[in-house]
């Protein structure tokens, strides 16, 4: 096949399926009247949202397969089969109030790469992977990364299978449903290196005025779901004396989070956050008899996380003494702080170079897919600068054509650098 030097994106085109993917799943948010994305793992939005990703995979000629968690791989074949692939992609399930950007230009991007390898005509050494992992956000069955953590050995498959969602609903019946419960095997991919293109989802290289980011890797991740236990009682009747508020002792627990994170107990960059509160029964003349709460606590230092664990149990014991309540934690997810690969990281750096693009190095607020592949490969991610300070998880998320063009036309050279590589 004629090969030309260097092959480019159909940036329209990736924009235009970014926009199209980001039509499922839509609804309009009363208060701001923006377009938002709700297309929670494995929710009928979700199914429709991967059976139009695998038929443009298909379109774009790559061989899909679905694994039994459900990632989808599209397989672009290579002069040399017998190599191990270079793969690149992300997530396409969302938060319920979600843009159209988070995880979906990593996938879309991914497939933009296919899609210009075969308009070049380029036949490239190792083969080549677009993909998309399943429940990556974790906020329906509680465990982020699920679909890559399977893959790459973190989480085992049957414990995978039985997590629930609020509705007491499984991972296996939900891939089910969606027809989505694939029979390859979870464990059968080894890239030679993985790429993610990803939007920052933060402020930092917008206000540098930098067009992308080089990721140097992610901050550590700690979920707790948390059981508060009091005593339901009339709220006009009982003397305060005589309460034992599971709310109260909630509000206890995160005004004392958010005092952590602004003293520098475990550093000036911990973060957390309750992101769940649900008293019971929740009426307004109850007095709440319990309450279920998650936590989320970030740290870029592991030692500093493990501290700040410690101090949120240890402060627990005090509340419940104080509010006469029991706190139960349970841990629902834990990574650990991870650094990107150098080589690739470097290779992403002179490729933005390259392309005349202002970069800096920055470290992932938020987990990734490409922390779990990273124990199976050399991987590293591109960031993506977004309007609006970079929010995300926002309806107001958003990254322009140009940003997301850039992103993409890098993953593109990356890509095909890494798919020129010797080895195994
Ligand atoms: O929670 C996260 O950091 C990611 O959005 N799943
Ligand atoms: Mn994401
Ligand atoms: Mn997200």
């Amino acid at each position: 096949m004629a090969k030309t030097l260097t092959p480019d994106i159909d940036a329209k085109r990736l924009y235009a399926s970014i926009r199209e993917l980001g039509k499922i799943g839509a609804y309009r948010d009363e208060r701001t009247g923006l377009v938002g994305v709700n297309r929670l793992a494995l929710s009928s939005a979700d199914g429709e949202g991967r059976r139009l990703v695998v038929k443009w995979f298909k379109q774009a000629g790559l061989e899909v397969r679905v694994d039994r968690i459900g990632n989808v791989y599209g397989r672009r074949e290579g002069l040399e089969p017998g190599l191990r692939p270079v793969m690149a992609g992300s997530h396409i399930d969302s938060v319920p109030t979600a843009g159209a950007f988070d995880g979906c230009l990593g996938v879309l991007g991914a497939l933009e790469v296919a899609r210009a390898l075969n308009d070049h005509k380029v036949a490239t050494r190792r083969p080549f992977i677009a993909a998309f992992f399943t429940e990556e956000e974790g906020c329906r069955f509680g465990v982020d990364m699920l679909g890559s953590a399977v893959a790459t050995g973190r989480i085992r498959l049957e414990d995978a299978y039985v997590l629930k969602d609020q509705a007491g609903l499984s991972v296996k019946e939900e891939l089910g449903k969606i027809g989505f419960l694939g029979s390859n095997p979870v464990r059968a991919i080894l890239p030679h290196a993985y790429v993610e293109c990803h939007i920052e989802q933060g402020p930092i290289l917008k206000r540098t005025g930098m067009d992308l980011g080089v990721v140097s890797g992610v901050q550590a991740i700690s979920w707790f779901e948390g059981v508060i236990l009091g005593r339901s009682c009339h709220a006009g009747t009982t003397p305060m004396g005589y309460r034992r508020d599971a709310g109260v002792a909630a509000a206890k627990l995160n005004l004392k989070l958010r005092d952590w994170t602004r003293s520098g107990l475990f550093g000036r960059d911990f973060r957390a956050t309750m992101g769940v509160l649900r008293p019971h029964p929740g009426m307004v003349n109850v007095v709440p008899g319990r309450l279920a709460c998650s936590v989320d606590l970030r740290n870029p230092a592991d030692s500093m996380m493990r501290r700040a664990e410690k101090a949120l149990f240890v402060h627990s014991k005090k509340v419940e003494k104080e509010e006469g309540v029991s706190i139960r934690w349970r841990r629902t997810a834990g990574t650990p702080a991870i650094r990107f690969d150098p080589s690739v990281r470097e290779l992403i750096d002179e490729m933005a170079e390259g392309m005349g693009l202002k970069r800096g190095r920055i470290l992932s607020g938020a987990g990734h897919d490409a922390q779990e592949w990273s124990r199976l490969c050399k991987t590293a991610m591109i960031f993506v600068p977004g309007e609006y300070d970079g929010i995300s998880h926002n309806p107001r998320e958003f990254s322009t054509p140009k940003q997301c063009a850039d992103g993409v036309r890098c993953l593109l050279r990356t890509v095909l650098a890494l798919s020129q590589e010797g080895g195994r």
